[in-house]
């Protein structure tokens, strides 16, 4: 199977990224394949309700990094939502990407799919219910079927690298993958 992680946050080689990065890592002891995007270094421009998407071919017309990923996302068997908890939602760029999934809904073309969502923070699982609600309505009107949730709590860069048993976890929701 083919899993697509991506990353929302920023701040590369800290707690989003490594998280995503050990889920991706069991699944490719699964014999999965894997692959990683970081948003931030995607041009993705916000969903501006044109609603061409409903319209012809179901695609989105805006022409900005999104056109290189929409293949990935519908390639993907299981899509890895990896965000920094941000005011309780997700990144911004992690929001402008789910705007972007819109031509989705009328095209049904990730009917299926897996998703894993994992949220670092500073205040832990608690203060990520709204984003958690947020990601399991917004999937699930996609069609798609949140599997497994991890939100650990951290703060500072790589922070999560102190809590091994964490990364154990992501890596063993990977190798869960099926
Ligand atoms: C703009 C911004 C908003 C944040 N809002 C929250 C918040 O509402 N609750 C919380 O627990 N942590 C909040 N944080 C902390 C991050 O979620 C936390 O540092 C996380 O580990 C960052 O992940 P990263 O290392 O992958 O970038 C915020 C951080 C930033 C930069």
């Amino acid at each position: 199977m083919k899993i697509l992680g991506l990353v929302g946050s920023p701040r590369k080689n800290s707690n989003t990224d490594l998280l995503v990065t050990a889920i991706l890592a069991g699944a490719a002891k699964n014999k999965h394949t894997t692959e990683k995007v970081h948003l931030y270094t995607v041009d993705i421009s916000a969903c501006v309700d044109c609603r061409a998407c409903k319209k012809g071919n179901l695609q989105c017309v805006l022409k900005d990094g999104m056109q290189k990923l929409y293949p990935k996302i519908q390639n993907a068997n299981v899509i890895v939502f990896g965000t920094p908890l941000y005011w309780y939602g997700p990144s911004a760029k992690m929001k402008l990407l789910l705007d972007r999934l819109r031509p989705f809904i009328a095209s049904k073309e990730l009917k299926g799919k897996k998703a894993v969502l994992v949220v670092p923070s500073e205040e832990g699982a608690d203060a990520c219910n709204h984003t958690v609600g947020m990601f399991n309505l917004s999937l699930g009107y996609l069609e798609m079927t949140l599997v497994s949730v991890l939100l650990p709590k951290a703060s500072e860069q790589a922070e999560i690298k102190k809590q091994p048993d964490v990364l154990r976890q992501a890596q063993t929701i990977g190798k869960h993958i099926k």
